[in-house]
């Protein structure tokens, strides 16, 4: 059944990391080295690249994504005492090819044959967005995908929101946001969007500003959310 809050809705919004795509798969992939320390090492890593966005956001010293996620693989890999330049540069290479989680590419196709546009708002690089959407064959079912680098400051900050209703030209209250990422569930409900958190890990959800609409386990229920 239609939930209320999806009843108008023009355009799905979808993050990138660790809600279509598995940023772990990169150390499942080319990290069999690290052994027992591969799960650690690859929870550091997206720690570290997501603080550094934050903090760079806040320093007023941007640096691209590709930039980022190696400064936080190089921390991640040093305090766990691994000095590897060449797993360094696997790991990296595997950024540009992330598996898709399974329930991605069936929830798009059911989104855009209900007449939705669906895209990609991220922080990752164009380069990066457009490799991980054809590693993983996803072009067909995507209308777009909008790279942070346009307003060139990191999410939360409200600019990046905004460049999903300019570049879409849909009031930001028909736009449903989908994210894995608890805080920017929160800032993108806080913006004005209908936010679906889609909760896959269990998490508790974080104490921030911004209303969640929907919360959700799997991409499978959110067509259902919009009446489709
Ligand atoms: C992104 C990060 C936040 O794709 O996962 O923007």
């Amino acid at each position: 059944m239609t939930h209320p809050a999806f009843a108008d809705i023009g355009a799905c919004v979808f993050d990138a990391y660790g809600t279509l795509f598995d940023v772990h798969s990169a150390v499942g992939r080319a990290g069999k080295s690290l052994g027992d320390k591969a799960d650690s090492v690859s929870a550091l890593w997206r720690q570290k690249q997501l603080e550094y966005t934050w903090l760079r956001s806040l320093m007023g010293a941007h640096a691209d994504f590709w930039q980022v996620t190696g400064e936080g693989l190089t921390y991640a890999l040093a305090s766990h005492g691994v000095d590897d330049s060449d797993l360094h540069a696997r790991l990296m290479n595997q950024y540009m090819g992330l598996d898709a989680y399974p329930d991605v590419a069936d929830c798009l196709g059911r989104l855009r044959g209900g007449g939705k546009k669906t895209a990609i708002l991220s922080n990752g690089t164009p380069k990066m967005l457009q490799a991980a959407i054809e590693s993983a064959k996803l072009g067909e079912q995507l209308d777009h995908a909008f790279s942070i680098e346009d307003v060139g400051i990191y999410k939360p900050d409200s600019r990046v929101y905004q460049l999903a209703v300019d570049r879409l030209g849909i009031e930001r209250d028909r736009i449903c946001f989908v994210s894995t990422n608890a805080w920017d569930a929160s800032a993108a409900a806080n913006f004005g969007f209908h936010v679906a958190w889609m909760n896959r890990f269990g998490k508790e959800p974080e104490r921030l500003p911004g209303e969640l609409s929907a919360v959700i386990s799997s991409l499978e229920d959110l067509p259902g959310l919009l009446g489709l």
